[in-house]
């Protein structure tokens, strides 16, 4: 097992500002190809337990872990023990005497991954829980860090369910000076109230802003980003059998650009054209959704790297 202390990601909210400006910045030097070679995890072994599907998040870990050096277990969702009665919690004391990272998808209550946390052998990555989506975030900030080489400053419309990743984003984005962050969701599927004023109390500190309207009406022009997400968050259901009808006012389609006519797309994909955007946009030149996958993998590489680095110093 590696002597050194365990750093956990759970939340954004946990991180400083100064850790998530590193972990941004080291998404992006690993997206830009200066560090590679670089085996900090070399001798150790990472689990990967994914309680729901996934494609870009668990590749995204399970390739990165095996470039900086790691060995890897991999779990899916039928094959521990929890799927005939033992606990979650002695399911986490277990791996932690035999893991020294573990990435999770559990879609669950967060609670579960702060339970398998309370140990300094084992670093406990959140992968996707119900309430966020901490990784997705770093990627999407490595990415704009990449094209824009800021993240000072930009204008970022965010168009779907305050979901998981509307959270993160909220999150991290408010962190950063000067940014803008318009959120239109539609009614009765915003963000959290809790989350909402926590980002606005960052952008306070940092001369964010941070907007939510539940309508496509009255939308101001000039954005360097369109951003959207599924509108099936996964492990997720809506009761309510018209959703659909509440959602359609909020796809994403080739008018918006008209006003924000310098605008890159973002999607965190997975995508349903003809859904939350239409096939035009995705595909079309705007779009640097694929770049933005890929950036999964580069700052899930950053946050291993950092989980497993503490010490004096670091
Ligand atoms: N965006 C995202 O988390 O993709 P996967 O569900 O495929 O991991």
């Amino acid at each position: 097992m590696d002597p050194r202390p365990a750093r956990h990601l759970i939340s954004l909210d946990d991180l400083t500002d100064a850790e998530l400006y590193r972990l941004v910045e080291r998404g992006a030097a690993f997206s830009a190809g200066t560090l590679k070679g670089h085996r900090p995890l070399a001798g150790l072994v990472t689990g990967v337990y994914f309680a729901k599907t996934s494609t870009r998040t668990r590749t995204a870990f399970s390739a990165g872990a095996q470039r900086l050096g790691s060995s890897l277990v991999t779990y899916g969702p039928g094959d521990l023990q929890i799927n005939t009665g033992e606990t979650s919690e002695d399911t986490g004391r277990v791996f932690s005497r035999m893991l020294d990272v573990l990435v999770a998808r559990t879609a669950a209550d967060p609670r579960e991954m702060r339970a398998w946390a309370r140990q300094e052998r084992m670093s406990v990555i959140n992968a996707m829980s119900a309430d966020e989506h901490p990784t997705q975030a770093l990627a999407d900030l490595t990415t704009l860090l990449r094209h824009f080489g800021r993240i000072d400053g930009l204008r970022v419309l965010y168009v779907g369910e305050g979901n998981n990743t509307a959270v993160a984003l909220a999150r991290a984005l408010s962190r950063y000076p000067g940014t803008e962050l318009e959120l239109r969701t539609p009614p009765g599927y915003g963000l959290p109230a809790g989350v909402l004023d926590a980002a606005r109390r960052h952008a306070e500190r940092t001369g964010a802003v941070v907007r939510e309207e539940h309508t496509m009406d009255g939308l101001p022009g000039g954005f360097d980003v369109v951003y959207t997400t599924r509108w099936q968050t996964t492990g997720t259901t809506k009761p309510d059998p018209d959703w659909r009808e509440i959602f359609a006012p909020f796809q994403v389609g080739g008018g918006l650009w008209e006003s924000s006519p310098k605008a890159v797309f973002m999607h965190d994909l997975p995508a349903h054209r003809g859904e939350e955007v239409t096939a035009e946009v995705l595909d079309g030149p705007a779009s640097i959704a694929f770049e933005q996958a890929e950036n999964k993998m580069h700052s899930a590489m950053a946050v291993l790297e950092w989980c497993r680095s503490a010490g004096p110093g670091a």
